[in-house]
């Protein structure tokens, strides 16, 4: 994982990561089982995909399903599970006619085997796409994600390849799942909860946090452009002060 450009403010964020909350809620207020909220809840996965790739955005993070998830009522674990088979098979191919390219993080192992091989085909078949990088952590903590970079650290010290010493920030980031990719630039978060849920702990060191009470399945394209102007209108120090951050940006404008 790249660490913020603070060279470069940007008024469009490159990775959006989004918790998206609130299908039970919603399904509950329009008087249907929980299982059709998450149904409802695809149709805007799929809208804010699509208004993401057409604004430009290099890479979005959805929050699938937590490590935490497991521990649902197993009715609504395995709806859940059947609903991304299916969502994978049905939406694969328009996500690889757009250039996107696909990726899972997350513990896979937990994971049937079908579901896994799916996502696998998945990624398989859009890894060479050249458009927007669509990440769905499935069966993903954020504690998870750290304790699995650590684990391969230690493997290494073990193996006499690295000692303890050389663990800094960048080798830890460099096992995380998000590996290679920016940091996340904005977080997301509908369904009212002010919370990051174990979602990207490491990763979201410096996001913009975005929370609105919309309910995932009303979330649409406009709703996604409100969370962009809030964005534009942050001013991003990554602990610098607000001083440094304006020469920076004379500077910028400058060069
Ligand atoms: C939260 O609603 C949502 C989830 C548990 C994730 C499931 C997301 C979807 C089905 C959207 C589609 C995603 C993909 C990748 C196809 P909640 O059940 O926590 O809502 P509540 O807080 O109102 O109960």
């Amino acid at each position: 994982m790249a660490e913020p450009d603070s060279n470069s403010p940007q008024s469009v964020p490159r990775h959006i990561a989004i918790i998206m909350d609130g299908n039970g809620r919603w399904a509950k207020a329009n008087g249907y089982p929980r299982h059709q909220g998450h149904r409802a809840g695809v149709k805007s996965t799929r809208a804010v995909v699509e208004a993401a790739a057409e604004r430009g955005i290099k890479a979005l993070t959805l929050f699938a399903f937590s490590s935490e998830n497991w521990s649902r009522p197993s009715d609504e674990v395995s709806s859940l599970m059947s609903l991304f088979f299916e969502v994978l098979q049905r939406e694969v191919d328009a996500l690889h006619e757009n250039r996107i390219q696909v990726r899972f993080v997350g513990a896979r192992d937990e994971l049937s085997s079908r579901l896994q091989k799916r996502l696998q085909a998945a990624e398989e078949l859009t890894a060479d796409n050249d458009g927007m990088q669509l990440v769905l952590a499935v069966a993903y903590g954020g504690r998870w994600d750290i304790v699995q970079a650590t684990r391969k650290l230690a493997e290494r010290v073990e193996a006499g390849q690295l000692s303890a010493g050389d663990i800094d920030e960048h080798r830890l980031a460099a096992e995380l799942s998000l590996a290679g990719m920016p940091a996340p630039d904005l977080l997301i978060r509908t369904g009212g909860e002010r919370r990051i849920s174990n979602f990207l702990l490491w990763d979201m060191a410096y996001s913009e946090l975005y929370f609105t009470d919309r309910l995932w399945p009303d979330f649409n394209a406009d709703d996604l452009d409100l969370a962009l102007e809030f964005f534009a209108g942050r001013e991003r120090r990554f602990g610098q002060t607000g001083d440094q951050v304006a020469n920076r940006a004379e500077v910028t404008a400058g060069d």
